[in-house]
C-alpha cells in the first residue's frame, strides 16, 4: 500500500517533469486483468501460491501454464494469458515478464518451447494466415531465442524473419527476467533491444521489427509447446507434461515499468 502511494508521487512527480513515464499494463502473476486465455487440450492457465517472483511482499501468486503432450492430439498447446492492443505500426514499448520453468524441466536438442509472444488476428486480409506472430522469445535446448518479423502478411512468402538466437542459458527451477524494448516499424527506423536477468543479450538498430500492416498486437505470456505440434518426433520419449511459471508481467514507456524486479 504504502509502496503504491509512493508510486502514485512519483508518477505525479514525473509527469509534472514532463517525463511520463508510463506503466499501460501490470499484472503480479494473477487471473485478474486478462483481456482472455488461451488453454488447448489438456492444457491449463492457473494461479499458484508457489513459486512467486520475490517481490517486496515475497507474498501473492503466479500464474502456472502447463501443457501435456499427447500423440494423438494433431492441434497446437497454448496455454497463454493475453492482453490485447500492446502496440501498433509506430509505437515504441517495453515489455517485461519473469518466467520459471518447473524445477525438472528436461531440455530436449531441438524442441522449441514459446514463452512470449506478440501475435494479431490476419484472417481479414484473405490468404489462409489467421492468427500470426510477429515477435516470439522461446526456448531452443536451453537456450533463450527470439525473433521480430517483417514484410507483408499476404501472401505468406512475402514475411521475413530476423533472428536473435542463443541470448541466454536458461537454468529450471529459478526465477528469469525478460525485458524487451522496441521500436516498431516495418522500414529500417527500428530497433529491438532484449534483456535477460538485467543484462542486455542484444540490441539491434536500424531494422524492420514489425509487419507493414499495421492493426494492433496482442501480447501474450505462456507455455506455448510449438515444437510438439511443429516438428515430426518422437516427443513421448521425452518430458511430456511441462510447466512453466510467469510473473509480473508489464508493459509500459520506461525500462522500470516493464522490469519485473523493478516495480
Ligand atoms: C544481435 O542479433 C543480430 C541479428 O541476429 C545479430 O546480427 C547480432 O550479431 C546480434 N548481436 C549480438 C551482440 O549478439
Amino acid at each position: 500500500m504504502a509502496g503504491n502511494f509512493i508510486k502514485s508521487l512519483l508518477a505525479v512527480a514525473l509527469s509534472l517533469n514532463g517525463a511520463s513515464a508510463t506503466q499501460v499494463f501490470a499484472n503480479r502473476g494473477t487471473m485478474s486483468g486478462w483481456d482472455t486465455y488461451n488453454h488447448e487440450h489438456k492444457g491449463k492457465v492457473q494461479e499458484a501460491n508457489n513459486p512467486v517472483f520475490p517481490d517486496i511482499t515475497k507474498q501473492g501468486t503466479s500464474l502456472s501454464m502447463t501443457q501435456v503432450y499427447d500423440k494423438n492430439w494433431k492441434g497446437r498447446y497454448h496455454s497463454e494469458a493475453v492482453k490485447y492492443n500492446v502496440y501498433k505500426k509506430g509505437d515504441t514499448g517495453f515489455y517485461g515478464f519473469a518466467f520459471r520453468l518447473q524445477d525438472d524441466w528436461e531440455f530436449t536438442k531441438g524442441l522449441s518451447f514459446n514463452l512470449a509472444q506478440f501475435i494479431a488476428d490476419f484472417t481479414s486480409l484473405g490468404c489462409s494466415e489467421t492468427y500470426m506472430p510477429s515477435t516470439m522469445v522461446w526456448l531452443e535446448g536451453d537456450q533463450l531465442n527470439a525473433r521480430v518479423k517483417h514484410g507483408d502478411v499476404c501472401p505468406q512468402e512475402e514475411q521475413k524473419t530476423t533472428f536473435f538466437r542463443k541470448l541466454a542459458t536458461v537454468t529450471p527451477g529459478a526465477w528469469h527476467r525478460v525485458e524487451i524494448q522496441a521500436s516498431w516499424r516495418s522500414d529500417d527506423s527500428g530497433y529491438f533491444k532484449i534483456w535477460y536477468d538485467g543484462k542486455k543479450v542484444n540490441e539491434t538498430f536500424g531494422i524492420p521489427t514489425t509487419v507493414t500492416d499495421s492493426r494492433p498486437f496482442q501480447f501474450r505470456v505462456g507455455l506455448y509447446a510449438n515444437g510438439w505440434h511443429d516438428k515430426e518426433g518422437e516427443w513421448e520419449k521425452t518430458q511430456t507434461t511441462r510447466q512453466v511459471f510467469y510473473d509480473q508481467i508489464a508493459v509500459g514507456t520506461e525500462f522500470a515499468d516493464a522490469a519485473p524486479d523493478k516495480w
